[in-house]
């Protein structure tokens, strides 16, 4: 069985004393939910105290972007290897460094490929826009972002890596697709182009999250769909209560 995946992206929320104490109030309340794997992706700045404050538990740290080389002259950017020890997830492909910071196909692929290499587990987010998705392109779209995130990446680092279904139209904007459109899409279109590139005992063990306005109100509807494996969630992370209540929602779901 996949193991559900929850993970926390916190985007550009938190000053470093309040993730610290965020994730000092969560780690106890998240601790009895076992059968459920937890990541919170702070910002950078906040990434190394919020490790600090987590060992020892069992929660996962994150990070929400990495850039490709191990070092140098790229202002502002952080290395695979900066990361390495400190974090065991990255996101890769979120929309919004797709829509404002210059993402492509090719530097997702790239970076997919640079985390693998220093032992980060990527998170690879694909989505499609609204426009794309009222011409009836979602199915093209995602698959050919997914096959762009995984050129030349072999079946072995498959177990690495974890994709996450967020359509742009339902980020932040209170638009949730449904769970049956979610696991059409993650059922269908996702986990088809895996079977197609590494055959069906790989992409069986392949996590795919949904993500998009997740809430308390509508996680069981997403986890209890066969092939959604867990959530990447935005706003309601930044709160302890709905974190908490995430976790517990997907725990409850699959059973776990
Ligand atoms: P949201 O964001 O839950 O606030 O819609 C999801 C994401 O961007 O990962």
């Amino acid at each position: 069985m996949r193991k559900p995946i929850i993970a926390g992206n916190w985007k550009m929320y938190k000053t470093l004393p309040e993730s610290v104490a965020y994730v000092h109030e969560l780690a106890p309340r998240l601790a009895p939910f076992t059968g459920v794997e937890r990541v919170i992706c702070p910002t950078y700045i906040a990434l190394a105290g919020v490790a600090d404050a987590l060992r020892g538990t069992e929660l996962k740290v994150g990070a929400q972007s990495v850039h490709w080389e191990a070092q140098g002259a790229f202002t502002s950017q952080i290395s695979p290897a900066m990361l390495q020890g400190l974090v065991e997830y990255v996101i890769i492909g979120h929309s919004e460094c797709r829509a404002y910071l210059g993402e492509t196909d090719e530097t997702v692929n790239k970076k997919v490929k640079a985390a693998l290499a220093y032992a980060l587990k990527p998170i690879v987010a694909v989505g499609e826009s609204l426009q794309q998705n009222e011409a009836g392109q979602t199915a093209s779209v995602i698959g050919g972002q997914i096959r762009a995130a995984l050129e030349g990446v072999d079946a072995a680092n498959m177990a690495n890596i974890v994709l996450a279904y967020e359509p742009i139209w339902a980020i932040g904007t209170g638009k949730n697709a449904s769970g049956a459109v979610a696991q059409s899409v993650i059922g269908g279109t996702i986990r088809a182009t895996l079977i197609d590139l590494y055959g069906d005992a790989v992409a069986q063990t392949v996590r795919i999250q949904y993500g998009g306005s997740v809430k308390p109100e509508n996680m069981h509807e997403y986890m209890s769909q066969p092939d959604i494996d867990g959530a990447l969630v935005g706003g309601a992370s930044l709160k302890t209560n709905d974190f908490a209540a995430l976790i517990e929602a997907a725990a409850k779901a699959k059973g776990v």
